[in-house]
């Protein structure tokens, strides 16, 4: 007869991979609990009929990440993706996110000294301002907004924008079309305009550096000066790095304030805590990345040799996801796990993967949300939900986990 793990197993194997979230908005599908117990590394199916594996532990999600066994190169037989969309979206994302070394690395020391620790203490003082004058908007408004239209999405847009040397006034289209191309649910064809919009209009800025790149003060015009000019890159290289940038810098921590700004809704005293105590700021924010994961299907991997991950057996040309959201609520790495704990200080967690791949931004995102939960509840000390939690809707269609809309009063 066979036992429970074996048919727990097996009945997951035939469900289609993602998984929903029954268990509410901010917990994880019940799925990556039940087959971590007994199956953490599983054969799940695909859309087109395809398998791929996906590991629910944090050391097997670890290993994964950081093995030069995968590649990330989705033109690979075998690299497996979660839509057809998806597919597309893989594809045409020819910057260094889907590159293996050494291309990835020559791209990515190109922007190294950009997101370095002094570069974003520099960049302070703006994001405060930029804070401010977010807030200074919503009181100038008044109660009742969507805190999502009015702080969380602008914020980073406004620092991305900034950073890079496009003008804030593209927000609407930029962010129109990167939200498209990171849709899981639209249609190939729809995916591949949105690319092709959003790279024509960024070419057409790096045109105008080219021509004139100013003091050369922001990283697009830099790129200009230091890479193009000299023939060491092409402007189509440098429109997909600025792609990725863009994308990759303004829906993630954008989607990050506004859920975090959830969870410290939600839990008032822990939020009563951190306003009495700012040293724990920086444990609040790493346990907000924790809690979320909102990477939620992170870059998919194919082997490219066989290779042992736990006590499975990967071939060369299997597909895998290292499921950083399952690896986040791991409770042999992270106690209690579906509880949202800002002392718990994970310093362990994955939210920005792990390895080459590990997340370049990561510096940034980290300095605009300490800036934001420094600063949010001294200005706006009676900020609550204007409407019950279970009438938030929220999108998991697309690449990275996001609350669509915040109601908030004060
Ligand atoms: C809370 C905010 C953010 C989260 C949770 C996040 C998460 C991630 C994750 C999980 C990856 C790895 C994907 C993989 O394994 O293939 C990644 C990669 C990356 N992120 Fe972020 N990110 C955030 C903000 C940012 C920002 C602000 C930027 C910069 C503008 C950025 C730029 C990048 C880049 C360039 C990569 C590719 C790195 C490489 O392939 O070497 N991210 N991010």
């Amino acid at each position: 007869m066979q036992n429970d793990a074996d048919v727990i197993a097996r009945d997951h194997a035939e469900r289609e991979f993602p998984f929903p979230r029954p268990a509410g908005p901010l917990g994880p599908p019940l799925e990556y609990a039940r087959l971590r117990a007994v199956q953490p590394l599983s054969s799940v199916k695909l859309w087109d009929g395809s398998r791929a594996w996906i590991a629910t532990r944090w050391e097997d999600v670890r290993a994964i990440l950081g093995s030069p066994h995968f590649s990330v190169d989705p033109f690979r037989p075998g690299y497996p993706s979660v839509s057809p969309a998806r597919a597309v979206q893989a594809r045409s994302r020819q910057a260094f996110i889907n590159m293996d070394d050494p291309d990835h690395a020559r791209f990515r020391r190109m922007l190294t000294k950009d997101f370095m620790q002094k570069r974003m203490s520099d960049l302070r003082p703006m994001v405060r301002t930029l804070i401010d004058g977010l807030i200074d908007k919503m009181i100038e408004h008044g109660p009742p907004l969507d805190f999502v239209e009015y702080f969380s999405q602008p914020l980073p847009s406004m620092v991305i924008s900034a950073l890079l040397g496009v003008p804030y006034e593209d927000h609407t289209k930029l962010g129109t079309w990167s939200n498209t191309r990171n849709d899981h649910t639209a249609s190939p064809e729809v995916v591949q305009e949105a690319v092709r919009k959003m790279e024509a209009h960024l070419g057409l800025i790096i045109e105008r550096k080219e021509a004139d790149p100013g003091d050369g003060r922001d990283m697009l015009s830099r790129l200009v000066i230091e890479q193009i000019r000299p023939g060491h890159v092409t402007r189509e290289e440098v429109v997909r790095i600025a792609s990725l940038l863009y994308s990759a810098g303004h829906g993630t921590t954008g989607s990050q304030i506004g859920l975090g700004t959830l969870s410290l809704l939600m839990n008032p005293d822990q939020r009563a805590e951190l306003d009495a105590d700012p040293s724990l700021l920086a444990s609040a924010v790493e346990e907000m990345l924790r809690f979320h994961t909102i990477a939620h299907f992170n870059s998919a991997r194919v082997a490219t040799a066989d290779v042992m991950i736990g006590d499975q057996l990967i071939r060369a040309g299997e597909g895998v996801y290292p499921l950083i959201f399952a690896a986040n609520r791991d409770p042999a790495v992270f106690p209690n796990p579906d509880t949202f704990d800002i002392h718990r200080n994970p310093q362990e967690h994955v939210a920005f993967a792990y390895g080459i791949h590990q997340c370049l931004g990561q510096p940034l995102a980290r300095l605009e949300l300490q800036t934001v939960f420094s600063m949010l509840f001294k200005r706006l000390p009676g900020l609550r939900l204007a409407v019950p939690v279970e009438a938030l809707t929220f999108n998991s269609t697309s690449q990275v986990y996001r609350v669509e809309a915040l109601p908030v009063t004060w």
